[in-house]
Parts: structure tokens; C-alpha cells; sequence
């Protein structure tokens, strides 16, 4: 089969967050089964961009009524990341050096969709399945079925993948004289309350829906920012398949950015390495465990109940504990966040920033990672934690919950807790104080399972091609 990604976000080539991961790693694992899978981004200015050589392969022009745009697709012409990578180049909408949080990224996602369509009606044989992902690709199945210039792609099969249902990419009606002459019959397959809703758009007219966990999938049906109905009404095309990692990306045995590789036999040491070396940089006590937060500093990942939660896990157990925070967001969570580097210097620390490779000396040199998420639709960090021989603190939900199994149950190996709260959490950190302490060999023996544990994307890669099968 040949499969078309579509999303505004790619690994190396540029990431924001797990949307980024799993569109960079997907792909590969189809093509290792058999099938021809590409990927269609936006063009952003990033490294990767210019770290690497581009064919231009098509030139066209779209309108956009009446803003007539040419756009340009290239490709990377190695195929480095195991697959074909193309992106759309438009001079001053796509040309830019962040993915998002434009003041005009309306239309800049607009031009991408249609600018994508545009170049999928000029192939000879078009692909068997268009695989979008999230908001930002969200209007290209109604593009391909309802715009009267693309009625030749009505009958190819699409597939909408939701990573976050928080984020819809909402327009205003008025944005819909953008679109190429459309029927307005199909008006509402645009519509969800008085707006145009990219994902609700997508949700009703792809030919089947997936979130990246079968928990979130049923989550989505009773909170999902407004589409609840929606979600409830269409289930019966929807399912939840659970991502994967990219396991030659993420293993602690060949990994570079780590202070010393380790495997199952030599996780005591390899972790130690690490935890000496962040321990180090961070001020931190090596002897004490490391309890660590990797992630966007929002409401949805709980963020803002973590300065609470450190200050009152470091008085109330007298310590013997250390946290390290990475991440960036919310401007008063992260300072708050900050302030507490100095109050609690020698126990807390933080790095307010998205840093790609001091994420991979923390996967390997903490002991444990907190994820308290609100909402969580699949979550890569416990996974990657886990591939470490890092204990995962986890909220019960989403993701989260079909992925780590609490250590209290049979063949447990992380902790759950049900409340985005401090009092869960203090409680958590409680439980894992006594494992570090007084129960290390369960501790070791729990590293070892984890790491054993099989996340990769052989699985769930497998379990997409039986969905465009179908
Ligand atoms: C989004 C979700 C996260 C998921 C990722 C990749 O970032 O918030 O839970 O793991 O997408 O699907």
C-alpha cells in the first residue's frame, strides 16, 4: 500500500512535541512491513532543513479566494529518516523558524492543506490511504471530497489521527470563502458550533478515527473539549491504537547523549553514571532519589501543581528526596518553578527549556518520573523512561493508564495514582521513597522488566496497516 502522512510536525526534521515523534517513526516502521509510507510537512526553517539536500520535485499555485499563492514541494533527497520527506514550501507563510504560535497560522495551515491536495491531484497514481494527524492537516478529507476541483480524490481513503483532541485549529465562518470552491450542501461537515472545526471536520469525513490509545478513545467520548457528542456519534469508525517508540532512537545501549550505555545486566551502573553526571550539573545529591518532570509546563500535564507538590514532598519527607524539572510553558508556572532553584537548592532543581538531548541523560539518570497529567492521550515520556529502567509516577488516565501497571497489582512496575492533585502526588512520592529505600532489590529487579517491556512501533505499526486494510 501507499500511505501519505500528513502533520505539521516531523522528528528530526522538526518537533514540538510526541506529534513530532510518532510521525517520524511511524512511517518507518510501515515501510520495514512491506508498504511505501511518506510524509508531507509544512517547511520550517529548523537544522534539518539546512543540515540536509532538497529536490524540488512540483511547483503549483493555489487560491485562496483570491489570494493566489505558488507553492513549491521538495524532498529530501536521501531519505534519511527511512522515508520519503517532502514539505511545502510558500514563500512568507511557510518559510518560518518556529511550527506554530503565528499570529497568522490560520492561514498558514490553510495554504498547507490545500496546497497538499493540490499537489496529491497532480500524482499519476494517487496514494491508497491519506493518514492525517491532528488539526492541522484536519480539513483534507472534506478538501478531497467536497471541493469541486479534487472530486478525482473523493474515493481515497483517509485516516484522522488524534494526538490531543484539546486543540481543533477552530476558524471563523469567514474563513471559508479560503477554501477552493466547495459544495455547500457539505457545509456541515465543516461545522461544529457556529465555527469551522478542522478536527470535527476530519472526524466526520475520514473514512476511520484513531486516537493513540484505546483508554483516551473512550475518555474523548465524555470530555473532549466540546466534541463529546461528536465522538459518541461516530464511534463506530473509531479506534485507539497505542503508539510506539522508535526503540534505535531510544536505547540506553547505544544512546550517545548518555553518560555511560548500559543494558539489562548493567542497568545499576549505567544509571548511576548518569545520575552522577546530572547530579553534578544540578546540584544535587546522587545518594538521594531522583524523581524527574519532562514536559510541556501546562494545565493538561498538571504543571501548575507541581511547585506545590515539591515543596511539600521535600519538607514532609525531610529531604530525602531530589527533584529535576525540564520544560517550558506557561509563564507563571515557570516561574514558580524557577524561584524554587534557590529555596530548595541541593534538593530541587530546573531547566526552563525543551532540550532534546538533556532529556536523554534524565531518562537514564533518574530514578523515577512524574507524569500527573489531566489529560494524557498516549504520553511517550513514561515510555521512553521505562526503555531507561526508569520508575514511572503516573496519573490514571489516558495512555498512561494502558501503558504502566502499578506495582501493587500482579507484575506491577510503576505507580498510579487517580487525581491530578497534590495530596495524590505527596502520597505517590511517598510510595516510591519506600521502594528506593526499602525495597532496592525490587527496585532493580522492577528496572530490569521494564526495560524488557516491548512499547515499539513493530506492533502498533502492524495494527494501522490492518486498520487501512479494513
Ligand atoms: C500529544 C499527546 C501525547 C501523545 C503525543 C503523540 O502530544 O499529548 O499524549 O503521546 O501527542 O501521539
Amino acid at each position: 500500500m501507499q500511505i501519505l502522512h500528513v502533520a505539521a510536525e516531523c522528528y528530526p526534521y522538526a518537533k514540538a512535541g510526541g506529534l513530532g515523534d510518532v510521525v517520524g517513526a511511524l512511517p518507518k516502521y510501515q515501510n520495514d512491513l512491506g508498504h511505501t509510507a511518506s510524509v508531507i510537512v509544512p517547511m520550517h526553517r529548523t537544522k534539518f532543513l539546512y543540515q540536509h539536500t532538497w529536490d524540488t520535485i512540483y511547483k503549483g499555485t493555489i487560491n485562496l479566494g483570491g489570494w493566489v499563492l505558488p507553492y513549491t514541494i521538495i524532498k529530501e533527497q536521501k531519505n534519511t529518516l527511512g522515508f520519503e520527506l517532502f514539505c511545502v514550501d510558500i514563500n512568507g507563510l511557510l518559510d518560518r523558524e518556529n511550527i506554530y504560535s503565528y499570529s497568522d497560522d490560520d492561514d498558514r495551515f490553510l495554504a498547507f492543506q490545500v496546497a497538499v491536495v493540490d499537489w496529491l491531484s497532480s500524482w499519476q497514481l494517487p496514494p491508497n490511504v491519506v493518514h492525517v494527524h491532528d488539526h492541522h492537516a484536519g480539513l483534507i478529507p472534506f478538501i478531497m471530497q467536497h471541493c469541486f476541483a479534487y472530486q478525482q480524490l473523493a474515493t481515497i481513503q483517509t485516516i484522522l489521527t488524534i494526538h490531543n483532541a484539546q486543540y481543533q485549529g477552530m476558524l471563523p465562518w469567514s474563513k471559508s470563502r479560503m477554501l477552493p470552491a466547495w459544495d455547500s450542501y457539505a457545509w456541515g461537515k465543516l461545522d461544529w458550533n457556529n465555527a469551522i472545526n478542522p478536527l470535527a471536520s476530519a472526524v466526520k469525513c475520514a473514512t476511520k478515527v484513531t486516537t493513540v490509545s484505546p483508554s483516551y478513545m473512550e475518555e474523548i467520548r465524555t470530555n473532549a473539549n466540546g466534541l463529546e457528542a461528536l465522538f459518541e456519534y461516530e464511534r463506530g469508525k473509531c479506534v485507539g491504537i497505542i503508539n510506539g517508540i522508535d526503540t534505535v532512537v531510544w536505547n540506553p545501549e547505544t544512546d550517545t547523549l548518555i553518560t555511560q550505555n548500559y543494558t539489562t545486566a548493567t542497568v545499576a551502573e549505567g544509571k548511576l553514571a548518569s545520575k552522577t553526571a546530572l547530579c553534578k550539573q544540578f546540584g544535587l545529591d546522587v545518594t538521594k532519589p531522583l524523581m524527574i518532570f519532562i514536559g510541556r509546563l501546562v494545565g493538561e500535564k498538571a504543571a501548575d501543581i507541581l511547585p506545590q507538590t515539591f515543596s511539600e514532598a521535600i519538607y514532609q519527607y525531610q529531604g530525602n528526596v531530589s527533584f529535576l524539572v525540564l520544560g517550558s510553558g506557561d509563564t507563571k508556572v515557570e516561574h514558580q518553578l524557577t524561584s524554587l532553584n534557590t529555596k530548595f537548592a541541593g534538593y530541587y532543581n530546573s531547566r526552563i527549556a525543551y532540550n532534546e538531548a538533556l532529556s536523554h541523560l534524565m531518562y537514564a539518570g533518574a530514578d523515577f518520573i512524574l507524569m500527573p497529567s489531566r489529560v494524557e492521550p498516549c504520553g511517550l515520556n513514561q515510555l521512553y523512561a521505562m526503555r531507561y529502567g526508569t520508575v514511572p509516577m503516573v496519573r490514571n488516565t489516558g495512555g498512561l493508564k494502558d501503558t504502566v501497571v502499578d506495582i501493587g497489582d500482579a507484575n506491577g512496575y510503576g505507580f498510579k495514582f487517580e487525581n491530578a492533585t497534590v495530596q495524590d502526588m505527596i502520597h505517590t512520592i511517598g510510595r516510591a521513597l519506600d521502594l528506593y529505600y526499602n525495597y532496592n532489590t525490587q527496585l532493580q529487579q522492577m528496572r530490569q522488566t521494564m526495560m524488557k517491556l516491548n512499547f515499539s512501533w513493530v506492533n502498533s505499526a502492524a495494527k494501522y496497516v490492518e486498520l487501512y486494510e479494513n
